[in-house]
């Protein structure tokens, strides 16, 4: 959460600045504001607000022509969301943005006793004056002594008056990335969308390392100041993946790209129609053994977990337990050193997957983690990685990363089968075939867009809406839930679809609607009942199924029919189907569908 930006170099860094924030604004959108130096560096300016970075760039100076500055985008957690709160914090001679959180702030206010001389509610600012009150010059000693005496979660960029084209950054936990472009200068960002402009190298700031970035070069060091090499990364994709190309939002984009992102993540996988995980150097002994599993994510990524686990469970016979991340880092861990641990993670920055994942390793060496940012802290802290090949997810709500992370966990589910025998290779062949044709259903399916589009306005005067379906459905209609409420502000529940009746089934009144998903045929007859039950109640039902055509109006108000795919795939398409319901929605309301209120991609505070 908070996006930081630093710049210096020989072109002007306001810009830079501000349209690299423009990209990170997905990871909060409070405040933002900029620290440059001015006047040959006698001086450090900054210009914040509290707002979006269309409003910082509304009372930044059209002519600046400062070549060296640090940027930031605020998701609010110590103090309110006000102009003073925003980032960058000055403290005497030092400047700085903050992600995170210093726990100790109250010690500190204390022990440097700044009661009286802090103009903001942050525990950054306090961090500024720590820095400050150890600087007599040198600014690398000032950090490396300053951040000795802070507890919790943190990356800085410093700017020291004095010290004109000169960025200094560290980093405990909170993720930053940084690289040098030959013909600009230096760069540091929370994630390389900010600076993929100008190279797609980059590595990642290891913890406790001091970088210093001026406009000749960049360099790496311990705290014992011993020089330290970069280790340097390429991403395969470019500037014009992490923009919107023609499409009004990201998340509207995100979920045209399923397709690719499905096929780039299945099919390198695939071997003479068998899983292949040598590219990725995860061996078959991983899985040789295994006797439980157990899947630890949060959000979509934890509901992608629950379709997998389901999935797997039905496959193989074997028990998987799907677990919160938040609630497994404080339960008693029920793993031992024949359990699986998978994380399923997007960014690979979520504070709480990655502590889980840290848990999980005191107990198990088997820790598989499928995430989609190269190089991010839970790929490193995992035995074993197997990225998602999705592309930049930037839209604040998860769509394709969801669908490639249920594809991988599927290919994980054929692999265990095939090591421990459960599984015969003809029927695995099969699965994959089909599993091959699913990125082309998924694009028969976006034709629906319009009649999809034309639910929302309906939906739209809607304040609850329930999602119901059994089996596989019911798994994939938590996630249809959580993208309707958290872009459209609806309240949404899922309910497997026998369970309405032990209570919710009260809810239900004239023109509720109900997302219906039967797709599962050894239980469609079930929810079939199921539906009848709330449309005799008034329920406004959308149906997703694969029949064709369904004409008995007893049944649903409009049906969507999906391409037909054997049971355990339709989840792929009817995800789609309900990312675009929840987009419209979104719209329908007035809402912005990728920077929904009070939400940041990237959950780096616990
Ligand atoms: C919802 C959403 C979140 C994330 C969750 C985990 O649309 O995006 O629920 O899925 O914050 O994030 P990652 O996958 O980055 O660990």
């Amino acid at each position: 959460m908070c996006g930081i930006i630093g710049f210096t170099g020989s072109k002007e860094a306001q810009n830079i600045l501000l349209d690299g924030l423009q990209k990170l604004e997905y990871r909060g959108y409070d405040s933002a504001g900029i620290a440059f130096f001015k006047d040959n560096g006698s001086h450090v300016s900054i210009r914040k607000t509290a707002g979006k970075v269309d409003d910082l760039r509304a009372i930044c100076d059209e002519e600046n022509n400062s070549t060296c500055g640090i940027g930031h985008t605020r998701w609010a957690t110590h103090g309110g969301v006000t102009n003073a709160n925003a980032h960058p914090h000055k403290f005497g001679n030092v400047t700085l943005i903050h992600n995170g959180i210093i726990e100790n702030y109250h010690e500190l206010i204390e022990k440097y006793n700044l009661k009286g001389q802090l103009k903001s509610d942050t525990d950054s600012e306090i961090a500024a004056a720590v820095i400050d009150a150890h600087y007599d010059g040198d600014p690398k000693e000032a950090i490396k002594a300053a951040v000795k005496e802070l507890k919790g979660a943190f990356a800085f960029c410093v700017l020291f008056k004095g010290h004109p084209g000169e960025v200094y950054a560290i980093r405990n936990v909170s993720p930053m990335v940084a690289s040098y472009a030959a013909g600009a200068g230096a760069f540091i960002a929370s994630d390389i969308t900010a600076f993929i402009e100008y190279t797609n190298r980059y590595f990642v700031l290891p913890e406790y390392h001091l970088l210093t970035m001026k406009e000749d070069g960049i360099f790496l060091e311990n705290l014992s100041g011993q020089a330290v090499e970069p280790e340097f990364m390429t991403v395969d994709w470019d500037v014009t993946t992490a923009q919107k190309g023609g499409y009004p939002y990201f998340m509207i984009k995100e979920i045209h790209e399923e397709p690719t992102a499905l096929a780039n993540t299945i099919n390198p996988r695939i071997s003479d129609l068998l899983p292949d995980f040598s590219a990725d150097e995860v061996p078959d002994s991983l899985f040789a053994g295994v006797k439980d599993i157990t899947i630890i994510a949060c959000g979509t990524a934890m509901y992608a977990g629950n379709v997998g686990g389901a999935f797997i469970r039905n496959k193989l016979g074997i028990p998987v337990t799907v677990a919160i991340a938040s609630e497994f880092r404080y339960e008693r861990p029920t793993i031992s050193k024949d359990t699986l641990v998978i994380v399923a993670s997007q960014s690979g920055e979520t504070i709480d997957t990655l502590e889980a994942l840290k848990l999980a390793k005191q107990y198990t060496d088997r820790t598989l983690s499928i995430v989609n940012v190269k190089g991010s802290s839970i790929a490193r802290e995992s035995h074993h990685v197997l990225y998602t090949h999705g592309g930049p997810e930037i839209a604040v709500a998860s769509t394709k990363a969801y669908s490639v992370q249920v594809a991988v966990l599927y290919l994980v589910a054929c692999k265990l089968g095939l090591v421990n025998n459960s599984l015969n290779e003809a029927d695995v062949r099969d699965f994959i075939s089909d599993l091959r044709n699913i990125p082309s259903m998924v694009e028969e399916l976006l034709n629906q867009e319009d009649k999809i589009a034309r639910q929302a306005d309906r939906m739209a005067n809607a304040t609850d809406a329930f999602f119901i379906g059994r089996g596989l459905d019911y798994s994939l209609s938590m996630e249809g839930a959580l993208k309707l409420k958290e872009i459209s502000y609806i309240h949404a529940e899922a309910y497997a679809a026998g369970e309405l009746k032990h209570g919710t089934i009260s809810l239900i009144t004239d023109g509720t609607p109900v997302i219906a998903i039967a797709t599962q045929q050894n239980v469609y007859g079930k929810v079939v009942s199921n539906i009848r039950e709330v449309k005799a109640r008034g329920a406004y039902v959308i149906l997703l199924s694969k029949d064709k055509v369904i004409t008995d109006n007893t049944i649903c108000d409009v049906h969507f029919s999906l391409p037909a795919v054997r049971d355990e795939l339709t989840v792929f398409e009817s995800a789609v189907i309900l990312q675009i319901l929840a987009y419209y929605t979104s719209l329908g309301k007035g809402n912005n569908p990728d920077q929904p209120r009070n939400l940041a991609k990237s959950v780096t505070v616990e």
